[in-house]
Formats: C-alpha cells, structure tokens, sequence
C-alpha cells in the first residue's frame, strides 16, 4: 500500500510514468514527431550527470535507408519489432563529450585528463548516457509515448555503419510509438520490491 503523503505526483501521473506503462512492442499508427523527441530530449537533458558531462546522443532513423540500416544490425528475435516501431532511435554515447567542457562547465584540466585517456572517456561516457536513458524512457513516457529498449544488435556493425566518421557509439536502440492497448510485451514480469531491495546499513 502506498503512503498517500510519500509522492508530489497524483497516481495518474505515477502511472503514466511507472506502473501502467509497459515495454510495448505494439504501437498506434499515429506518427511521432521530432518535435517531440526534441521537446522531450529539452526536459530530460536535466537529469544529472557525473561531472554534467551529459554524453547521451540521439540518431533518430527517420530515412527509409537509416531504418533499414538499423534492421540490418539488430538481432533476429528483435526484426520484426524493429520493422513495426513508429520511430527507431539509436541512443548513443559521445565518446568526445569533453569537447563541449566550455558549454557544460567542465574545467581545462579535466578535458586534458579525459582527451589522453580514451579507456577512462568510453568507461564514463557509457555510464553517463545509459543513466540518461533511463531519464530518456521515463521522459518520453511523460509525453504519452511507450518505448520498448533493444539491447539485441550487433553495436560494432551497427557504429561501423552508421558511426564510422562519428565519436558517436551505440548502447540502446529505442523503439518508441503511441501506445495501443494491447501492448504486446505479454504478462508483467515480476519486480524485486523493497523489502528485499533497500536495506537500511
Ligand atoms: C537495456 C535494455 C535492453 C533490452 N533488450 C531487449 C531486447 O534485445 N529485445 C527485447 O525484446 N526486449 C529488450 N528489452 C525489454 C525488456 O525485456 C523489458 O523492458 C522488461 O522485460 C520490462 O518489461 P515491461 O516494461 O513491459 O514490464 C530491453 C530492455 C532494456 C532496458
């Protein structure tokens, strides 16, 4: 049972962002527009980073040909759910992120430190950006669309591909859409709750 006074979100807007949302693998026909991948990238682009580093990129496949790029490089088992998403986005990390130090506060020294350490720079902007794309899940939830993550594609293909001039590297294809009510993504799989999650040390 949850505590009425622990939320400043009312239980529709919870969810919105949590407990009805699913991992669709089907959507509504309705197009997603890249306005509002851009009014969602805006709100989210202000969860925090380890040192503001902010190193998410996003390549949004809006051409038949880069769709058809990114279907060549995803798993088998995730095809035909890559062919059915309105909107196919490749969520990247920069693996340059210090060269915007200037823009995102970070010191001299710092952008020094990074630029002769390319292992430390892909260890960290990996991190960074898989913590925003966490942010980017729940903020494209917040704009009443569903996203559904593939893990399932072969990354050096895919940044040979589509990267090869780029310090852009893939971590997590985005599947996103309006959703429908049948979501497609089968029964909801068991959560660890709190109980067994959080500990008190
Ligand atoms: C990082 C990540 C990688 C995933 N990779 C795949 C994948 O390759 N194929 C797939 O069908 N689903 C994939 N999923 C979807 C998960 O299985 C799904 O989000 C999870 O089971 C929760 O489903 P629910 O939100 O409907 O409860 C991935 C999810 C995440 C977050």
């Amino acid at each position: 049972m949850v505590d009425m006074s622990t939320f400043v979100l009312d239980a529709d807007a919870r969810a919105t962002l949590f407990t009805d949302a699913r991992s669709n693998v089907h959507f509504s026909d309705q197009p997603v527009s890249m306005d509002a991948v851009h009014d969602v990238w805006d709100l989210i682009k202000w969860g925090p980073t380890a040192n503001n580093t902010v190193p998410l990129r996003l390549a949004a496949a809006t051409s038949d040909d880069a769709r058809a790029r990114v279907l060549e490089h995803a798993a088998e088992g995730n095809r035909a759910k890559v062919e059915a998403a309105p909107l196919v986005l490749v969520a990247a990390r920069d693996e340059r992120f210090h060269d915007h130090f200037a823009l995102t506060g970070g010191s001299e020294t710092a952008a020094a430190r990074f630029d002769s350490d390319p292992e430390a720079r892909t260890r960290f902007a990996h991190t960074n950006a898989m913590l925003q794309t966490g942010y980017l899940i729940v903020g494209l939830r917040a704009a009443g669309l569903a996203v559904r993550p593939l893990g399932g594609f072969d990354r050096a293909g895919l940044d040979a591909d589509m990267f090869a001039d780029s310090p852009w590297r893939s971590e997590v294809i985005l599947l996103v859409g309006y959703p429908t009510d049948e979501h497609g993504a089968g029964d909801r799989k068991g959560r660890i709750d709190s109980t067994l999650a959080v500990k008190e040390i």
